[in-house]
């Protein structure tokens, strides 16, 4: 059963296509709207959203299909303990699709385990969120024009942000792109996330000021508030980078501004008018993209391919992944299955070092 659990489970062939359906579905919306008739949507939320459940709920039902939602861990049996496999198992029962979003790293590749829908993992924890890269990309692809040759700052939260992971990977695979990480030294994006990539085509910079002038892109994220676990370190992080139109003054006429959103502070308002600011419209693409996975992962379960995104390499080991965020020391049937990556060895679910 295909499922989407991170964004390089798409080929760069793939994403082509996605972008090529997203793109009909915006100039002849009118061929799409009964496609998936008689279909159902789950939509899991163990934390909080508005944008990623509602375009996915948006989705389903422009296509004609129905969606069923659990919005909120608290209001499920996930509050009596029930765990993320039992529920996809049962869920699988009632449901096509199902997209979810956990709390925890790897919950969403534990439960394409057990499933037996397609699941597409909304974010999970601070690990990734495939489904915003592909917002991103439509983004992108129709503000630019192409993907290669650009330079992208991104600039927050580097190390809990899991849109810029996702964004990282994605854009990684085309031709001559530079990536500038502008963030506090505390919030620097993890290893995971660059290990196997061109160390050349990475800066790292606390300074958003100094990088502004390269910009063709520039990704602003919030500080993630909800995955510190010191509140202290929070605080004195929170208004580390401040976008407004003074800081704009040195910026490449074309440039991007494209934020995963909600915002807190990190983009001013007034930034809002500024032709360069594409973050509404990148909501707008979201859904169209969400539509296009949809579709294409229920044309594959109609027509399966047995197929499973656990890496054929990965072994069960006998110590237990340690990040006391992943899916790991949650589930209390999960074996923690490791693989060796660059020679450092990594859970395969959350990619901390073992
Ligand atoms: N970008 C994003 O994931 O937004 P939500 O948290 O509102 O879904």
């Amino acid at each position: 059963m295909r499922s989407v659990i991170d964004i390089l489970d798409l080929s760069v062939a793939e994403i082509a296509e996605l972008l090529a359906t997203a793109n009909d579905i915006i100039d002849h919306h009118e061929k799409y709207e009964n496609i998936l008739r008689g279909r159902k949507l789950a939509t899991l939320f163990f934390e909080p959203s508005t944008r990623t459940r509602m375009s996915f709920e948006a989705a389903m039902y422009e296509l004609g299909g129905n969606v069923i939602s659990l919005a909120g861990g608290n209001t499920s049996s996930a509050a009596k303990g029930e765990s993320v496999a039992d529920t996809i198992r049962v869920v699988s029962n009632y449901v096509d699709i199902i997209a979810m979003r956990h709390y925890i790293e790897g919950a969403a590749l534990a439960a394409s385990e057990s499933g037996t829908v397609p699941i597409i993992n909304a974010g999970d924890g601070g690990h990734c969120h495939p489904t915003q890269t592909l917002a991103d990309l439509l983004t992108i692809y129709r503000e630019k024009g192409h993907f290669d040759n650009l330079t992208i700052g991104l600039c927050g939260d580097l190390k809990y942000g899991r849109t810029v992971h996702s964004l990282i990977n994605a854009m990684s695979r085309y031709a001559n792109v530079r990536f500038i990480l502008i963030s506090p030294k505390e919030l620097r994006c993890p290893a995971y996330v660059l290990e196997g990539k061109d160390p050349t085509s990475f800066i790292e910079t606390a300074s958003l000021e100094e990088a502004m002038p390269e910009l063709d892109i520039l990704y602003m994220t919030r500080i993630q508030k909800e995955r510190f676990d010191d509140e202290e370190e929070y605080l004195s992080l929170k208004d580390s980078y401040i976008l407004n139109n003074e800081k704009l003054k040195n910026a490449k006429a074309d440039l991007k501004i494209l934020h995963p959103l909600p915002r807190v502070n990190e983009i001013a308002v007034e930034v809002d008018d500024d032709e360069r600011a594409c973050y509404f419209k990148q909501t707008l693409y979201g859904k169209y993209m969400r539509m296009a996975l949809i579709l294409k992962l229920l044309k594959e379960k109609d027509n399966p391919k047995k197929e499973s995104l656990m890496p054929a390499d990965a072994i069960i080991s006998d110590v237990k992944c340690s990040n006391p965020k992943c899916i790991c020391q949650s589930e209390q049937e999960l074996k923690t299955r490791t693989i060796i990556r660059n020679g450092i060895r990594r859970c395969v679910y959350c990619e901390h070092e073992i």
